[in-house]
């Protein structure tokens, strides 16, 4: 079942699962059902973690649900009151090259895509708003971590997270992993009844890319192996 052959056999398929997804930012309306979903998860949860602790749980959302706890988090977005904090820190507080060249490619790169110009602080806000829509994707997943859990285990659940989106592209699906509903976490908790013990590490929209999205046509670079590798005896 496991056995080298399968492994051999697969690797494009795997390699083409994972070198195709890309953070998609404009979703078709096409429907993504429970059945999907909860295979991708079953999958997905096959991630290894330490002690086999399994940290994650998933909130899955869509229809009007879905629809009323985007209402909640826009009127928070929209109202810009202060008070919305991640209870981690994601980034640091300055960005050292080479982070902060790449944050910027990547940013920019996006911003080119959909023709905001620097200074178009309203578009901009606009777009960053488009993350607590989904997207228009029509499934949307929240995630969250038992508050007691250490460092590893976010280890372990970056390792379920990027399962998510490989199993999602070997179904055709397509994702964009999104922190920025850590952000409003006082919202969702009181949407979704998130008790206390659960902190909210990130969000995700998943469901077909809109082809005709400039957003979508966002390629980002990568570093080549022997920028970021050391081989030592081999
Ligand atoms: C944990 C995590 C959180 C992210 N949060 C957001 C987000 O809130 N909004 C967004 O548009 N993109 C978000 N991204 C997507 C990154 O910008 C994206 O992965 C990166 O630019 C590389 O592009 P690619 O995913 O298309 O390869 C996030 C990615 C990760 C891994």
């Amino acid at each position: 079942m496991h056995g080298p052959e399968n492994i051999t056999s697969g690797g494009a398929a795997v390699d083409a699962a994972i070198t195709s997804r890309r953070s998609i930012r404009k979703f078709l309306s096409t429907p993504v059902s429970r059945d999907q979903i909860e295979h991708i998860l079953a999958v997905a949860s096959r991630a290894p973690s330490g002690t086999n602790m399994q940290p994650w749980r998933v909130i899955v959302l869509g229809g009007d649900k879905k629809a009323d706890v985007q209402a909640a988090l826009m009127a928070a977005y929209n109202e810009r009151a202060p008070g919305h904090d991640a209870e981690f820190k994601y980034y640091p507080a300055e960005f050292p090259d080479p982070y902060k060249a790449r944050r910027r490619t990547v940013g920019w790169g996006l911003y080119g895509k959909l023709g905001i110009a620097k200074g178009e602080k309203e578009r901009m806000f606009a777009q960053q708003g488009r993350n607590y829509v989904f997207f228009d994707a029509p499934v949307g997943l929240i995630f969250t971590i038992d508050r007691v859990l250490e460092i590893g285990s976010w280890l372990d659940y970056g390792m379920f997270i990027e399962n998510i989106m490989v199993a999602a592209r070997g179904h055709g699906l397509d994702t964009c992993p999104q922190v920025s509903f850590a952000r409003y976490h006082k919202v969702l908790r009181d949407q979704l009844d998130i008790p206390d013990e659960q902190v909210v590490v990130c969000g995700m929209s998943v469901g077909y890319a809109d082809p005709a999205a400039p957003e979508n046509e966002l390629v980002t670079e990568r570093e080549p192996v022997d920028g970021f590798t050391r081989f030592l005896g081999l």
